[in-house]
């Protein structure tokens, strides 16, 4: 089973193998926030400390929109990601 570790929260969390990480902060107190739930808004942005290979690829709207507002090559939009393996993110600023 997947292991998110969430270092701004201090908190690793089981998830099942390609479960979307909305889902998991919405069962969980997580410090990541959500908007729109629709790749627009970048209120639910990360940092994809490590496992960057073990989230779900990123689709072009995702990329478009990243690129639009600078993001860092490991930011994702946390609404768009499902997890396939152990990652560790935190919140970004
Ligand atoms: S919640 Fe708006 S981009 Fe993810």
């Amino acid at each position: 089973m997947p292991k998110v570790t969430i270092t701004t929260d201090n908190k690793t969390i089981d998830v099942p193998v390609n479960y979307p990480l909305i889902n998991m902060c919405e069962e969980h107190d997580t410090s990541i926030l959500f908007g729109c739930r629709d790749g627009a808004c970048g209120a639910c942005m990360i940092k994809v400390l490590e496992g960057s290979e073990h989230i779900s690829p990123m689709k072009d709207d995702e990329r478009d929109f990243l690129e639009t507002m600078a993001a860092q090559e490991n930011e994702r939009l946390a609404c768009q990601c499902k997890v396939t393996g152990d990652i560790v993110i935190e919140v970004s600023e």
